[in-house]
């Protein structure tokens, strides 16, 4: 794809999406953010960053009428999408986005999914995975090309939401098979690796996976206590099966799957079933991810 072809992020005041943003501008790409009315400052500042490097704004919400979002599209050749949040963004905020893509002539369309293999988890797996297996649904047999990016799970999220790795008391506690390797990428690697993707002629639809390092959770404590210089309980609670049970006990209990879907994401990733068969980071050699234990050196608390 050339560079001069025009790429819409919607997302782009959020964590992945504002760095894909900046990714794109990098490799000298023409990018527009769609972006809703009434953004904070914080936000607002942010984006006049990536504005004084040649941003173009335009408003809108992926729920927007077709048309109007059409609209904010044209000529447009990839749409990313980084947004976040529940069905009515990720299912049907998605396919809306994608159907105004479509009479827009857009050529490919990135969806948000940004994780551990979703083609390998089966429905009721993962809540939030659900959603973007739903959306691919919805997707199929568009003209427009639809590329999925995943990266495994991000570094910032194995060392705080997971609640793997604990500072203060210095635990490292994990359910599953410690051997089994996972893919982990930061957040910066992950906006490099879906740039190189999205601006690559030689990619239409289908997956690519990409991960910052495969390690296993005896490799990742490992890793933590290099980087920290500290020594931290390795604890082990239980197999994949139990922890599938403990799941379930606490989906029982709430009606929140926020309260359980850190476990959830564990239960992908320690019992191998969302691991990637293949990666595809050698597509783009000139991509050099940051390790775990040089990301736990530069991010963990204290550091
Ligand atoms: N693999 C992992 O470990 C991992 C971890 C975290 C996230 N992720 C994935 O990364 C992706 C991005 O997540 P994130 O953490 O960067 O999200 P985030 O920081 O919460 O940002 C979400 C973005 O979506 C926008 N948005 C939400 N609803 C919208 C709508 N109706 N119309 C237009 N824009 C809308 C928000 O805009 P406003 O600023 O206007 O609210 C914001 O820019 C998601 O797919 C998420 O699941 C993966």
């Amino acid at each position: 794809m050339a560079t001069d072809a025009k790429i819409l992020v919607a997302g782009a005041t959020g964590l992945l999406g504002s760095q894909i943003a900046a990714n794109l501008l990098d490799r000298g790409a023409s990018v527009r953010a769609l972006v809703r009315p009434g953004i904070d400052a914080e936000k607002k500042a942010a984006l006049s960053a990536l504005e004084a490097r040649g941003l173009e704004l335009v408003e809108g919400d992926i729920t927007d009428d077709v048309d109007k979002l059409a609209g904010a599209l044209k000529g447009v050749e990839t749409v990313v999408s980084a947004v976040q949040g529940g069905p009515e963004v990720i299912v049907d905020g998605q396919e809306n986005l994608l159907r105004a893509a479509e009479k827009a002539g857009v050529s490919r369309f990135v969806p948000s999914d940004f994780a551990i293999d979703i083609f390998k988890l089966d429905y009721t797996d993962n809540f939030m995975i659900d959603m973007r297996k739903k959306a691919a649904e919805r997707f199929a047999g568009s003209p427009v090309s639809v590329l999925s990016v995943l990266n495994g799970a991000f570094m910032e999220v194995m060392i705080t939401f997971m609640q793997i790795v604990d500072f203060e008391k210095n635990t490292f506690s994990h359910w599953g098979d410690p051997d089994q390797p996972m893919d982990l990428t930061s957040v910066k690697d992950t906006a490099a690796f879906t740039a190189a993707a999205v601006l690559d002629p030689a990619l239409a639809g289908g997956a690519v996976r990409f991960s910052g390092e495969v390690l296993s959770m005896r490799q990742f404590h490992a890793a933590v206590e290099r980087a920290t210089g500290r020594t931290l309980e390795f604890r082990t609670l239980g197999t994949g099966a139990e922890l599938r049970a403990e799941i379930e006990r606490q989906a029982a209990q709430t009606q929140n799957p926020f309260d359980y879907v850190a476990l959830q994401y564990q239960w992908g990733m320690v019992t191998g079933k969302a691991k990637f068969d293949s990666l595809d980071n050698d597509r783009y050699p000139e991509i050099a991810p940051t390790s775990v234990e040089e990301f736990v050196r530069q991010n963990a608390p204290g550091a």
